[in-house]
């Protein structure tokens, strides 16, 4: 399997900061340690920082608590930091940073017989996605001779539709398309993924999933979390910035695209970016409407006691930045047309949970009407459980054994861990294994990235004029009331939360 891939070297900008210790140089060494790598290949970390290659080796390996917290074996590690290298750098986009690198790459590609193939990874502040490239291109790392060169850019990919449009244009000013890898880790998560088999490799959803049998579609993602030490990060952000616009778009999308004609780059994205052109705007005045935002005020959550979002470290107080978000929205398509849609997220809620819920309309005729109240609920519903607990579950109603006819609810559910005995690979391992591969197919296309933004930006510019109210909530519930009416007029369903309260919940929340 190794020697299906090109030698390459992995270079990572932003090599000793949070999310290279924390994601990316365990992804590596779980590829290392899977025989996925190739047999000639080094990884470059790069920053501020002052390491030798040691220093290196031993912060991000033997020092790194994530490293440790997975019990690697000691062995393995010292083989593997024998491939790991570093290069300290003035200001990461300067021309001697370029030069220098250019030097110590041209060093290890000998020395490790990889030749110029590189990966080039921006962990790095959003302000040097641009001007690293720029960089890189000057002294000619982005098309080397007799080799490849792809780029990896960390989220958030602009801020809104035009800076956006502005990024992609200098990327693409330097790197073809193909090689741009738009890096969003909802897309390396199997549970994604297997949206588009459920939906794909199996006949009979597909004659139901439409607007004459699909009344509503719902995903929720609810951390347990709140901004801790980010919130200088997060102010700037916001839930709409940092889970809607990617993340949820990009399930949605698997959600609700039509089928493509091959599982390939080319055709998926192509359906996803159709979805997104698809998506009906929210105009300025409609935003309060459809869009309910709200900031959590201190309380209790599974994590202990939690401040207010406005006092924690980096928040201003008088922040009007949402820490929770509850949109209703349409697709204008043959397919959608008239089937309201509905996402929220939001950081300190009660669970951690990601899923799916479509909700099928009833049978035209309630003839068991009279045994209870089942005519009035719409019951079927099918769970798509993206993380924990992975897996899905489809409700339906069945006769209760006895007289008459009384219909009760019944689950059917399948646990994604009974597919498999291996470990499920982690996004990250995932999505840079496909990035050596050179298949992009998880990663997000330029034109679509924008799209999605033009989709949110209307509601960020509402929010910045103050035309919709900020809800508040207290930390440890499911957000502020306020969320329940945007399913006014939509009988028999509403948010399915997992779990009522935190009083209520039993570690595995039932799927
Ligand atoms: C990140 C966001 O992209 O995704 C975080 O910046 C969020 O705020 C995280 O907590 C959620 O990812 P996951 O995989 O834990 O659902």
């Amino acid at each position: 399997m190794a020697n299906q891939l090109d030698p390459h070297i992995l270079i990572i900008y932003g090599a000793s900061g949070d999310l290279a210790q924390r994601k990316l140089i365990p992804a590596v060494f779980d590829l290392y340690r899977g025989g996925y790598l190739p047999e000639k290949f080094a990884l470059l970390g790069a920053s501020r920082t002052d390491y030798t290659d040691e220093a290196f080796r031993e912060k991000v390996l033997f020092e790194n608590e994530f490293m440790q917290d997975k019990g690697y074996d000691e062995e393995q590690l010292k083989a593997f930091s024998k491939l790991l290298f570093y290069q300290d750098l003035k200001a990461y986009d300067g021309p001697e940073d370029a030069k220098k690198l250019k030097a110590k790459l041209e060093k290890l590609g000998k020395r490790f017989g990889t030749g110029s193939n590189y990966i080039f990874y921006l962990s790095t502040p959003p302000k040097l996605y641009s001007s690293i490239p720029k960089a890189l291109a000057e002294v000619g790392l982005n098309k080397p001779e007799n080799g490849w060169s792809r780029l990896v850019v960390e989220k958030p990919f602009g801020y809104n539709e035009e800076s956006a449009k502005q990024l992609n244009e200098e990327l693409q000013s330097v790197f073809r398309e193909n090689d741009i890898y738009r890096i969003d880790h909802y897309l390396g998560k199997e549970t994604v993924q297997n949206l588009l088999v459920t939906r794909f490799a199996n006949g009979f959803f597909e004659p139901l999933w439409n607007r004459n049998y699909i009344q509503s579609v719902q995903i929720t993602a609810a951390e347990t979390v709140g901004v801790g030490s980010r919130g200088g990060y997060y102010d700037e952000s916001g839930a709409l910035r940092d889970m809607i616009q990617n993340h949820l778009l990009q399930v949605l999308a698997h959600v609700a695209m039509e089928p493509p004609i091959r599982a390939d780059a080319y055709s998926i994205r192509g359906e996803k970016m159709k979805l997104f052109q698809s998506l009906r705007e929210i105009k300025g005045d409609e935003v309060a409407n459809y869009v309910v935002r709200g900031q959590y005020d201190a309380g209790t959550t599974k994590e202990g006691d939690v401040e207010a979002y406005r006092d924690a470290e980096g928040v201003p107080d008088d922040s009007m930045t949402e820490t929770y978000v509850a949109m209703k929205f349409f697709i204008d398509n043959w397919r959608w047309a008239g089937v309201p849609f509905f996402i929220r997220t939001g950081k300190c809620l009660p669970l951690k949970v990601t899923e799916v819920v479509i909700t099928f309309k009833n049978p035209p005729q309630a003839i068991f009407a009279g045994y209870d109240d089942y005519a009035m609920k719409c019951d079927n519903q099918l769970i798509m459980r993206i993380q924990p607990d992975e897996g899905m579950a489809m409700e339906f109603g069945m006769k209760v054994p006895g007289e008459g006819f009384r219909v009760k609810n019944v689950d059917m559910d399948f646990f994604y861990r009974d597919l498999t005995t291996k470990d499920v690979p982690e996004s990250y391992s995932r999505l840079l294994l496909d990035c050596m591969k050179g298949d992009p197919t998880l990663y997000a296309r330029g034109d679509s990235v924008e799209q999605a933004w033009a989709f949110v930006d209307p509601i960020l510019k509402a929010w910045e004029n103050n035309e919709a109210p900020l809800a508040r909530y207290t930390a440890g519930t499911w957000g502020p009331e306020e969320a329940d009416r945007l399913w006014d007029g939509i009988t028999g369903a509403s948010w399915r939360n997992p779990a009522e309260s935190l009083t209520e919940d039993k570690h595995y929340t039932k799927l």
